[in-house]
């Protein structure tokens, strides 16, 4: 087993000056009195527990269970599900079903809810925000909450050249609009990514997306010009998970180099998009010297470097940006991001340079809802809430003591013949376990013993079944851990106690 623990210095808190939000924390319904509003030890970590909740279903006329059926019979095949719960209320870490359930949620709807479910500040800012103007079309006039959330992202970015801003819904829209961008900019067509990366579902974002075959399988042809290369993670590399970093990010820079002198040429290429994180594809952080390498790549032959911080952004990793930890002095071309900035609201975006940008033909950016105000008042209120600084220390002293749990089923002589390494970045942190069938992922196992099929999928079922919501990703046999960067001490420790017990049931059961 081997542990790959990126905790680097956090440059950029200083940019934001450290200032407390005021809330006012209304009393639990009685109904779910374990809210857990109490627990949080400061404003920015409170969570709300309003009055004006509704914890049942609109329509009082089918029970839970019905509106399960009636979910399965109308709700598009197509869309997976972890559990068929119907959820009415969520609380910060805590989701309520409509029979009444608690659940404890380690999902953060896929790291988008970073600030815990319905945070009072974001939540009243919205609700201010809908009396006042719902939607403004982005190409009738500007809008108030538009430009000032632009002007609380400004300090934000990773890179000051990072000042022209286009706003739209979904992470996969926001990685069209970097595709537009770098394809109108530079007259190229070819885009380069990686293998194990995810960048949407969509017929573009979809043809840049090699995590797992499902979200597009049956639909191409996808859009043409993509090739892939390796990510310098050793399940794409084909060695061992000891292989050195430097082994990695050298076995994957000539990968590149091959792509670039066998299978396009560099004048071809607009962009490389890159996830410093890789999200769907297990949960594993880029080697600084690799985003360097790309980096001058990309200088080199007029290619632009787009950083997808979809899933990683908004202090997921502990910083406002991965890159801020992993390449501070890191110049993307492009940043794409999405999922927490809002903290629910729907709202992605990209942010360049005014060169790159200006390359744009007026009219070709645009979309009915994009950058809906509503989102964009939610937006600016979570960015107030990321820039007291308190989030940061939350996920720095809670990612830690996640981290201790892993190692500890790592460690331990009862469960490590089960893991086959632990990876975590702040509180994106995930546990990839062996593979009876894959030998790489058995490195280390004394010959003989038993590694049993599916541990990742009855770990998952047995935290399931006592309400603890985890997800797995990859197409390997990982667990992530994704919860509100709210998350108590508390709510670890029950997480993972629940998390160990599933691990051990796995390795006594065989
Ligand atoms: C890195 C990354 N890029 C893009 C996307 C697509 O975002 P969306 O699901 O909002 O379209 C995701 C979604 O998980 C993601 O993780």
């Amino acid at each position: 087993m081997s542990l790959r623990l990126l905790t680097r210095s956090i440059p950029r808190s200083s940019k934001f000056s450290s200032r407390s939000i005021a809330f006012t924390a209304a009393p639990a319904r009685a109904s779910f009195s374990t809210s857990s509003s109490s627990s949080y030890a400061s404003p920015a970590l409170a969570q709300q527990s309003t009055e004006n909740n509704n914890n049942d279903m609109p329509a009082p006329t089918r029970s839970a269970a019905q509106w399960s059926d009636f979910g399965r019979d109308h709700v598009c095949h197509g869309l997976g599900r972890l559990k068929d719960h119907v959820i009415v209320r969520g609380d910060g870490l805590d989701l309520y079903t409509a029979e009444g359930k608690k659940l404890l949620d380690f999902t953060a709807g896929i790291g988008v809810t970073n600030l815990g479910h319905c945070h009072p500040h974001v939540s009243q800012a919205a609700a201010a925000q809908v009396n006042n103007l719902v939607h403004l079309q982005c190409s009738i006039s500007f809008h108030a909450p538009y430009l000032q959330l632009i002007e609380k992202l400004l300090p934000a970015m990773p890179h000051e050249s990072l000042d022209q801003f286009f706003f739209w819904n979904s992470g996969s829209e926001a990685v069209e609009a970097a595709i537009k961008l770098a394809r109108q900019a530079t007259g190229r067509q070819n885009l380069i990514v990686f293998n194990g990366a995810y960048h949407g579902r969509t017929m573009g974002s979809g043809a840049l997306t090699r995590s797992k075959p499902i979200y597009t399988q049956g639909t191409g042809p996808l859009m043409p010009g993509v090739f892939s290369t390796a990510f310098p993670y050793w399940h794409s590399l084909g060695v061992n998970p000891s292989t050195s970093e430097e082994e990695l990010v050298r076995l994957a820079e000539h990968q590149l180099d091959l792509i670039l002198r066998q299978q396009t040429a560099p004048k071809d290429v607009a962009a490389i998009f890159i996830e410093p994180v890789q999200g769907e594809g297990g949960y594993v952080a880029c080697p600084p010297a690799f985003l360097k390498h790309l980096r001058q790549v990309c200088d080199k032959h007029g290619i632009l470097l787009v950083i997808d911080e979809v899933q990683s952004g908004f202090f997921r990793t502990g910083s406002y940006f991965a890159i801020d930890q992993l390449a501070p002095e890191l110049r993307p071309d492009v940043l794409v991001f999405a999922k927490g900035v809002a903290n629910g609201f729907p709202i992605s975006g990209i942010a360049s340079n005014k060169d790159l940008m200006s390359k744009l033909d007026v009219g070709s950016m645009g979309g009915t809802y994009s950058g809906n105000a509503v989102a964009c008042a939610a937006g600016v209120a979570a960015q107030e809430v990321y820039q007291s600084g308190e989030i940061e220390k939350n996920v720095a002293a809670r990612g830690a003591e996640l981290t201790d749990y892993l190692r500890k089923i790592a460690d331990s002589p009862k469960t490590k013949h089960l893991v086959a390494e632990v990876r975590t970045m702040g509180l994106m942190s995930s546990i990839e376990f062996r593979i009876p069938t894959d030998p790489l992922t058995l490195e280390g196992v004394p010959q003989g013993t038993n590694v049993p099929k599916n541990i990742g999928k009855r770990v998952q079922e047995y935290c399931l079944d006592r309400d603890l919501m985890v997800l797995t990703t990859s197409c390997f046999d990982t667990i992530r851990f994704i919860p509100a960067l709210t998350v108590s001490q508390e709510q670890i420790k029950t997480a993972m106690d629940i998390f160990t017990a599933a691990v051990e049931n796995v390795a006594r059961e065989g």
